[in-house]
C-alpha cells in the first residue's frame, strides 16, 4: 500500500481553482488502488496566516463540506483535522530539536519576506512570526507522523517535502532506527491552474476568485464579469489564451472543447461563450452544492465525521506510533529502566518483556517490547489493570500469528518478529 497524504490550509472559502487543481484529482486519487489516503484540514497551520477565529472555524467548516460533497468517503480514506491529533504537536517539538535552523533560513516563504522587509527598508525579520519560521517543521511533522510515502503538491511546497525529508533522516540517523520514511513530492503536472476573473491566477489574494459553491445567480453573474477582449459577435476569436475558453477547457470533454474551439473561430459572441461556460461548470456542481448545503445545514454531523476519523486514526498509527519515538527519544518510563537497572545482569535486560502501566488519560496499557527497548506490540487502553494482564498472559502463550489479530494491539513490526521474541522470553522462563 502507497500512503498519499494531502493537507490543505483552513484560510479561506473554496473557489473553483481549489476544485480544479486540488479537490477533484485528489478526490479521484483516493480511488485507485494500492492506495492508503489521508487527506486532513490543517488548522494549525492556518494559525500562521489568520488571527480571525470565527474565520478559521467558518474555514474549516466550508473546506470540511466541500471535501465530502465532493464526495470524499470518510469511511475508505482518513480524513481528520489536525489540532485534533496532539501527536502532530508532539512530533512536531521532536522534529524542532533536529531541524537545522540554516535549513529553515533557507525556506522560500520566509525568505521572500525577509527580501519583501529589507526592500522597504525595515528591518529582516520585521512582522515575522517564528510561526512562519517553523511551518515547514509542523509540516514535517504532519507527513512523517503518518510515514507517508507520496505527498501531492504544487511547485511552491516541493522545497517542504524536501525538508521532511531532511529532517527525517536527521531523526533516523540520531536514534539510530528506521522510524521514519523518507516522502516524496508527487507533482501534479498536467493539473490546470484557472484564470481568475481579470485573468491573473484564481486566488484569494488577487480577490479574482468565483467561490466554488457560490449561489447559481451569483455564480452566473460572476462568469457573466470575467474580463474579454471587445470582439464583437460574429469576428473570429482565439481560443488559445482566453480565459473563458482556458475556464471552459477544464470542465469539457475533449468532444466539447473542440466543439467550443470551434465556435470561437466562428465568432461566437463573449456573452453566449459565457452562458454556455455557466451551463457546464453549473453541470458539475449543482448536484455537490446540494450536498454542499444540506452538510452546512447540519455542521454537528461534520463534526463527529471528523472527531472519529482522528480517533481512529489515533488508535490505529498516531498514539502508538509516538509510543515508540517518545522512548526512541529517551522520554521514557522511569520505572522500567529503574528495574533494569537493579536486575543488573545484562542476560535479563537484553529479554524481551511486557511493561504495564496507567496513562494520562487513566487507562491501563502495556506494551512489548524487544531486548533493546524497541516497541514491538503496543496495547490499546484497558479499563482495568487485569484485563491488560489477561491479555498478556494469552499472548505469552500464543505460537500463532492469528492470535495478534485481536482489535485490542497494535502490532507494530512483522508478526513473525513478535512470534519469535515471545518465544524468547518463554525459553527464558521455562
Ligand atoms: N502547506 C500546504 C499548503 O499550503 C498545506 C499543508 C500543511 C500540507 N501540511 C501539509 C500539505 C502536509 C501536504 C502535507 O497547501
Amino acid at each position: 500500500m502507497t500512503r498519499v497524504l494531502t493537507g490543505i490550509t483552513t484560510s479561506g472559502t473554496p473557489h473553483l481553482g481549489n476544485y480544479v487543481g486540488a479537490v477533484r484529482p485528489a478526490i479521484a486519487a483516493s480511488h485507485q488502488p494500492g492506495v492508503e489516503s489521508f487527506y486532513f484540514l490543517a488548522d494549525l497551520h492556518s494559525l500562521i496566516k489568520v488571527q480571525d477565529a470565527a474565520r478559521v472555524q467558518r474555514s474549516t467548516l466550508e473546506i470540511a463540506a466541500t471535501w465530502l460533497a465532493a464526495g470524499l468517503e470518510p469511511d475508505k480514506v482518513w480524513f481528520y483535522r489536525q489540532s485534533d491529533i496532539p501527536e502532530i504537536s508532539e512530533l512536531n517539538w521532536f522534529l524542532t530539536c533536529v531541524a537545522g535552523k540554516g535549513v529553515l533560513n533557507r525556506a522560500h516563504a520566509y525568505k521572500a519576506s525577509v527580501d519583501r522587509n529589507r526592500a522597504d527598508g525595515e528591518d529582516d525579520d520585521a512582522g515575522i512570526t517564528a510561526g512562519l519560521f517553523m511551518y515547514p517543521v509542523l509540516m514535517s511533522a504532519d507527513i512523517l507522523l503518518f510515514n507517508a510515502d507520496k505527498v501531492p503538491v504544487g511547485r511552491d511546497q516541493v522545497q517542504h517535502i524536501e525538508m521532511a525529508r531532511d529532517f527525517a533522516q536527521r531523526f533516523n540517523h540520531l536514534f539510530a532506527g528506521d522510524y521514519f520514511t523518507l516522502p516524496e513530492a508527487a507533482i501534479e503536472e498536467n493539473v490546470a491552474t484557472l484564470p481568475g476573473l481579470d485573468g491573473r491566477k484564481m486566488s484569494k489574494s488577487y480577490d479574482n476568485t468565483i467561490p466554488l459553491f457560490a449561489p447559481r445567480a451569483e455564480m452566473k453573474k460572476l462568469i457573466a464579469s470575467i474580463v474579454t477582449d471587445s470582439r464583437a459577435p460574429g469576428e473570429a476569436k482565439q481560443a488559445d489564451g482566453s480565459h473563458v475558453f482556458q475556464l471552459y477547457q477544464a470542465f469539457a470533454s475533449p468532444g466539447e472543447t473542440e466543439a467550443m474551439r470551434e465556435a470561437f473561430e466562428q465568432g461566437i459572441g463573449w456573452g453566449d461563450a459565457k452562458r454556455k461556460l455557466f451551463e457546464l461548470i453549473d453541470a458539475e456542481v449543482a448536484p455537490m452544492r446540494e450536498r454542499y448545503e444540506a452538510l452546512m445545514a447540519r455542521p454537528g454531523e461534520i463534526e463527529a465525521v471528523l472527531r472519529d476519523g482522528a480517533r481512529r486514526l489515533r488508535a490505529r498509527y498516531a498514539t502508538p506510533f509516538l509510543a515508540e519515538l517518545r522512548h526512541a527519544v529517551g522520554l521514557r518510563d522511569l520505572s522500567s529502566q529503574d528495574a533494569q537497572a537493579r536486575a543488573g545482569a545484562k542476560e535479563r535486560a537484553a529479554l524481551p518483556s511486557f511493561k504495564q502501566y496507567r496513562d494520562t488519560d487513566n487507562r491501563f496499557y502495556f506494551k512489548f517490547l524487544d531486548g533493546e527497548g524497541g516497541l514491538l506490540v503496543q496495547s490499546n487502553g484497558f479499563d482495568s489493570p487485569k484485563q491488560a494482564g489477561q491479555l498478556i498472559a494469552v499472548l505469552k502463550r500464543s505460537d500463532r500469528a492469528d492470535a495478534m489479530e485481536t482489535p485490542e494491539i497494535n502490532v507494530l513490526v512483522p508478526v513473525q518478529e513478535v512470534l519469535a521474541a515471545l518465544r524468547r522470553l518463554r525459553d527464558a522462563e521455562a
